[in-house]
């Protein structure tokens, strides 16, 4: 069995439905704060499923999970997410995705279990010294949501050395779309991300989307980033499993698309692919927005045999008829 944390979040429970679709039996550990009890009873539908809600701040609750579960392997995606929320509260993001991750550590020793793929991400690289940005790029994290995470994969290392446990860090650039059939998709409150505040504008006709600056140093003055299918990243994590079955090894990997796209970009491709004329209006920069971000993921192709298969249409269609689904 493979244990899920955060399996009812939004990219956890994409990855579940990759497993499922594979054959695995899954334990889902989520304490729904972030997570959403609709989600799993959507995944129980597709397979075997087995559903703890607990917290991973509790060092027995996760213990007990692998003293009665047989788990082969950890997906790891528990923690907090803003970046905003960081910043403001970062005992919040120290104390949960720290002092979470190592309870979960501690449980996988207890039980000897060796094979780890856990959540990271770009932020842990900071501003981008140059672009495309490949693994090797200096990590500077800028707020305490990519320092819990940089600190994560330092432990990890550690862990490596001391205890034997293998893991597998993979970077994701921005996460986008939702499941193909539309029986999950990306639910985050507030919401935070820019495609689904581009649909939700749809939707919801009183709420006028934002772009979040028009004066930073790029060609037409928005954002660049690197918006990665949903299910492409659930793939990779598929991928990340048999790797560390294989080769028993550590190692950490980019995902993104190599292609940057800038606000103005993902908004105008919005209108087109779904035939709607969308409102919106230019406000400040929000703080601690980096100009541009994209990935080189050179190393996941060749060493996990990962490509990105789906464009940033496919996402933002997906995203839509998920949209479209919960009303
Ligand atoms: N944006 C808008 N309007 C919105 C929302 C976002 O203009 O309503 C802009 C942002 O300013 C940014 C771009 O759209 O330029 C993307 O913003 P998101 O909030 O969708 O994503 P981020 O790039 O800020 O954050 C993502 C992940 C984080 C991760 C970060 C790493 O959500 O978890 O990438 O840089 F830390």
């Amino acid at each position: 069995m493979i244990l899920i944390t955060g399996g009812a979040g939004y990219i956890g429970s994409h990855c579940a439905i990759n497993f499922l679709n594979a054959g695995y039996e899954l334990v889902i550990f989520d304490n729904l704060v972030n997570g959403r009890i609709e989600t799993v009873n959507s995944l129980k539908k597709i397979g075997n499923v087995k559903f703890i809600q607990g917290d991973l701040k509790n060092a027995e609750e996760i213990n007990n999970v692998f003293k009665e579960n047989k788990i082969d392997a950890v997906i790891h995606f528990a923690g907090y997410l803003e970046v905003e929320e960081s910043v403001k509260n970062p005992a919040k993001y120290y104390q949960n995705n720290i002092i979470g991750t190592l309870n979960l550590l501690d449980g996988m020793i207890k039980n000897n279990v060796k094979h780890i793929v856990f959540s990271s991400t770009c932020a842990v690289y900071g501003e981008a010294k140059y672009t495309p940005i490949d693994e090797n790029h200096p990590k500077n994290p800028v707020n305490p949501y990519g320092k819990t995470k940089l600190i994560i994969e330092k432990i990890l290392e550690d862990y490596d050395n001391a205890y034997g446990i293998k893991s597998i860090c993979l970077r994701y650039f921005n996460a986008a779309g939702a499941d193909s059939l539309s029986r999950i998709g990306e639910c985050h409150e507030p919401e935070i991300h820019l495609i689904p505040n581009i649909i939700k504008s749809i939707f919801k006709k009183e709420r006028t989307f934002k772009i979040f600056g028009t004066d930073y140093d790029t060609p037409d003055g928005t954002c660049i980033r690197d918006y990665i299918n949903v299910e492409d990243l659930a793939q990779a994590h598929h991928l990340a499993y048999l790797f560390l079955k294989e080769n028993n090894k550590s190692d950490c990997f980019n995902l993104g698309t190599e292609k940057g796209s800038s606000v103005k970009e993902v908004f105008n491709t919005a209108e087109n692919v779904t035939g709607e004329k969308i409102n919106y209006e230019i406000t400040q920069r929000r703080a601690g927005d980096p100009a541009i971000l994209y990935a080189d993921t050179t190393k996941a192709k060749k060493l996990l045999n990962w490509k990105c298969e789906k464009s940033l249409e496919e996402s933002i269609k997906s995203a839509y008829n998920w949209e479209k689904s919960q009303f």
